[in-house]
């Protein structure tokens, strides 16, 4: 094997991913799979004017009885920490930044844009040191907190809570946008009543207790209607350093006199580290031990995984060749932490009534390239990320079935962002774009699909090592079919042929992200470097074919006979 301009093709077949009967990933070495091309396309495309020669084919098997995939997959988290909810989404009311009721108005644009479907709120990390009461009443008057945040920020900036943004801001926030809440509550240095009194403030309706008649004397008569509630955050560390086991008896207590208001709860207990070497399936195991026997309902385990690059030499907007593959290959982990997890889940509650809520995921770079002092874990993302959101989408879609909801951490000036903001300056990152080009898989049905392509060998820190050639999802809803795949090949196209098992494909368009450039990136100075183009499909014989570019990602829209 050759290993040329960063990459070579590894002579050995292996599906991938294993487990996962919705998505199978064949891979050969070029010459099988091009005889294997020719052939089917001969048998299959009789009436095909020219011979198109492949390089990949994708089998796509489409019925209205796959796992629906849940909108809440495409959920956002927001915390009190840096940039994020100050600046990035709350600009305050008297604002010269164009704002709703004090809220950025182009973040509120962007989010119904990509039909956001929830946002994760108040941390974090801050979630277990933040007193709800803090965020109410007259805004002059609400107090000035300390915020877990604050020892992080550089000298000289303050990180002090204002408290502006509260509840009432939050739901705002919610119904501006289409967007169902999903609140974090304070097991750190709150107690079971502090969350139930919050319950109750958020959806007793007026006339029952006070709580609801002092949401209506604040301005909202109409019960806020939390479904989603977190009990807890990262227990295992900056949430009260606990082990699973004292975890489990807390939990407890939490949720045993959750006050019963509509709507029925989705309690999501605090799950692994997934991002630890381990996958941290002890805690998994851990927690799950501790609540046999016991009656308190668990209705989603959160789930982090951070690509964590953290503790390494690598750059957010300067890489090479390994640098890429690295990133992506670390990012494609999400998919064993789903599988390895709900295999644990599944010793304690075969029938699967605990869904993953994967609450917090993203790349998180090492420290030193933030947008400006004081917006903490700011990072000007490139290219690289957008592939990444790319191939973690599709391997949430995979697993529609295991999932419930996930998080990307967080939605501006963090991490995994879709946007940066600094006064009236504001850029979709290239992870925005993937966001818009995934948002018809929300809601539809999973088809199978079936891609066979070849496994490339690239650089990586071991030396070399092998991935999956392309990798995608379909769905399926009224008859149109969107399809999305990702080339991470910084060498070469691919040409690809798809085809349905069970129809015939009629018309089809596409876009497509990419760039010249892999470390391409959108800042506040220039923030339309990277941005969406069309894709162009030609549907020959209810096959359609294709070329995607080298280190790109396309969606296609398609329409079944
Ligand atoms: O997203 C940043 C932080 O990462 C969150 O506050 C915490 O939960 C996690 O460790």
């Amino acid at each position: 094997m050759t290993l040329q301009n960063g990459l070579a093709i590894a002579a050995v077949s292996k599906a991938f991913p294993p487990g996962n009967e919705w998505y199978i990933n064949r891979s050969m070495n070029r010459r099988s799979f091009l005889r294997a091309s020719a052939c089917a396309s001969v048998a299959l495309a009789a009436g095909a004017r020219t011979a198109f020669a492949a390089d990949a084919m994708i089998d796509i098997t489409a019925h209205e009885a796959g796992p629906q995939i849940s909108p809440n997959l495409y959920g956002q988290f927001i915390e009190h920490l840096g940039g994020v909810i100050y600046d990035g989404i709350w600009v305050g009311r008297d604002s010269k930044i164009s704002n709703i009721d004090g809220i950025r108005k182009q973040f509120l644009d962007d989010m119904k844009r990509i039909a956001v479907p929830n946002f994760r709120w108040p941390g974090g990390c801050f979630a277990d040191g933040y007193h709800w009461r803090d965020g109410l009443g007259e805004p002059s008057k609400r107090p000035r907190t300390y915020n877990y945040w604050q020892a992080t920020m550089p000298a000289g900036y303050d990180a002090t809570e204002t408290n502006q943004f509260g509840i009432h801001e939050f739901m705002h926030l919610c119904r501006l946008t289409g967007a169902e809440p999903y609140l974090a509550a304070n097991m750190g240095s709150g107690s079971p009543r502090e969350f139930h009194d919050w319950v109750q403030y958020c959806n007793a309706p007026v006339g029952t207790v006070s709580l609801a008649s002092e949401r209506a004397a604040n301005g909202d008569k109409d019960p806020f209607g939390v479904r989603w509630w977190g009990v807890g955050n990262e227990s295992w560390g900056c949430g009260g350093d606990m082990n699973p086991q004292e975890y489990a008896t807390l939990y407890r207590r939490f949720v045993t006199q959750f006050p019963a208001y509509d709507p029925k709860p989705s309690l999501v207990a605090v799950g692994p580290r997934g991002h630890s070497k381990d996958l941290d399936l002890g805690w998994t195991n851990g927690f799950f031990e501790a609540m046999e026997g016991h009656h308190s309902k668990i209705d989603g385990l959160s789930v982090h995984f951070y690509t964590d690059f953290r503790n390494s030499a690598e750059k957010v907007s300067t890489f090479d060749a390994r640098g890429w593959y690295d990133v992506l290959r670390e990012g494609a982990r999400m998919e064993t932490v789903i599988e390895q997890h709900w295999a644990t889940m599944a010793k304690y509650d075969p029938q699967h009534h605990t869904k993953l809520v994967v609450d917090e995921w993203g790349v998180w770079y090492p420290k030193g390239e933030e947008i400006a002092p004081g917006y903490l874990l700011s990072q000007p993302l490139t290219l690289r990320d957008a592939m990444h959101t790319a191939v973690t989408l599709d391997i949430f879609n995979r697993h529609a079935d295991k999932l419930a909801m996930a998080n990307v951490a967080q939605t501006i000036n963090c991490l995994h962002s879709l946007f940066l903001a600094q006064g009236d300056r504001f850029a979709r990152t290239p992870v925005y774009y993937i966001f818009e080009m995934y948002r018809d898989h929300m809601g539809s049905r999973l088809a199978k699909m079936n891609i066979q392509s070849q496994e490339p060998m690239v650089p990586s820190r071991a030396g070399s090592a092998t991935m999956p050639g392309l990798s995608g999802s379909a769905s399926i809803r009224d008859k149109q079919l969107t399809v999305t795949i990702s080339n991470p090949s910084l060498d070469s196209s691919v040409t690809a042929r798809l085809r349905l098992t069970n129809g015939a494909i009629t018309e089809g368009k596409g876009s497509v992200l990419t760039h010249t450039e892999m470390t391409a990136s959108n800042t506040l100075d220039h923030p339309n470097e990277v941005v969406l183009a069309s894709f162009p499909v030609n549907i020959r014989s209810s096959q359609v074919e294709f070329s995607i570019p080298r280190h790109a990602v396309v969606s296609l829209e398609l329409k079944m006979a």
